[in-house]
């Protein structure tokens, strides 16, 4: 068995490329990174019962299908990845998001392998109602460079399935949060964890902080990706993720353990920033000060 992933060295890479030799035994696991985000030591001591190459590569530029030929599944993680920042980098964002998952894409057709992409829960936006994979595509509302050039790759594999008879699965992830040697601090509960720990206030949009939020836990993102890949890529698109978590619940949760910690509602885009003494309130006023900020998004 041959399984390529783009994007190997990254929170989800990481730990999946350390996953695949105990699921997968003799599998050869093709690593590709173009380390645009310095996650060198996503390579270090790998285990000795993987079969590993890597390819320092951009999805851009390298020459896709030979390195997909023979390939039984390819799990395109490469991207740029933080929503925040995307509004600073839009071209960027769909460059690498859009086209470069359409190179992919046309790469898996020519090698006649299936494609596993992870779309994000993002796509969904805010709702006020339940919403899930079946939804019709008027229901999604993406609201950031980083979704839209999600949602913008999910349709052109629909159209690309219809058309070229591309095999693949999307599955839209939860914000993830949990341990890999590549992880990220960026997105809200590794960045809530890295914050309680070192004793800083934990820092919320004002506008999610009675949200409820799709998260998804590392390892059952992992074990997702290796149902697919052992099942042959059957269905698509999936939505993973854990119990919508309202973020005052998970702040009052880590107020727990770490009581010293205050919490800072901040917003954009004018970053100003609320100081909320302790973790423990329930109230739930507007303070004064955020009704000035107008233009205000999650
Ligand atoms: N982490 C999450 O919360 C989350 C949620 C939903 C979906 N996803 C999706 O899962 C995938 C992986 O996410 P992650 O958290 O591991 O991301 P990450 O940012 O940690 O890793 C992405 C990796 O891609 C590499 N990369 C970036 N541009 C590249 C390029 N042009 N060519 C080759 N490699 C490139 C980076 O160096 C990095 O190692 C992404 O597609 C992301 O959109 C992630």
């Amino acid at each position: 068995m041959r399984i390529v992933v783009t994007g190997a060295l990254g929170h989800i890479g990481s730990r999946l490329i350390r996953e695949i030799p105990f699921a997968f035994p003799d599998a050869e696991i093709v690593m590709m990174d173009d380390l645009s985000t310095q996650r060198y030591c996503s390579l270090f001591n790998l285990p000795v019962e993987g079969r590993y190459s890597f390819h320092q590569a951009d999805v851009l530029t390298t020459d896709l299908a030979s390195l997909f030929a023979g390939a039984d599944a390819v799990v395109h993680l490469a991207a740029i990845t933080d929503a925040t920042t995307s509004f600073e980098k839009k071209e960027q964002v769909e460059e690498v998001n859009y086209i470069g998952s359409k190179r992919v894409a046309q790469a898996c057709v020519i090698a006649e392998c299936p494609l596993i992409f992870p779309s994000t829960t993002s796509v969904y936006g805010t709702q006020d109602k339940v919403v899930d994979e079946d939804c019709p595509m008027t229901d999604l509302k993406p609201q950031s460079p980083y979704a839209e050039s999600k949602l913008k790759a999910e349709q052109l594999l629909q159209e690309m399935g219809d058309a070229e008879g591309l095999r693949f699965v999307i599955c839209r992830f939860g914000t993830i949060f949990g341990t890999s040697i590549g992880m990220r601090f960026h997105t809200a509960i590794n960045k809530f964890c890295w914050q309680a720990v070192m004793g800083q206030p934990i820092t919320v949009w004002r506008t999610a902080w009675e949200q409820d939020r799709p998260y998804l836990e590392l390892g059952d993102a992992i074990n997702a990706l290796k149902l697919i890949v052992d099942e042959k890529c059957v269905r698509s698109p999936w939505t993973y993720s854990s119990r919508a978590t309202v973020i005052i619940g998970f702040i009052k949760r880590t107020g727990l353990v770490s009581p010293a910690c205050k919490c800072r509602r901040t917003c954009l885009p004018c970053r100003k920033s609320f100081f909320r003494p302790g973790l423990g309130s329930s109230s739930r006023s507007v303070l004064p000060g955020v009704a000035r900020c107008s233009s205000i998004r999650p």
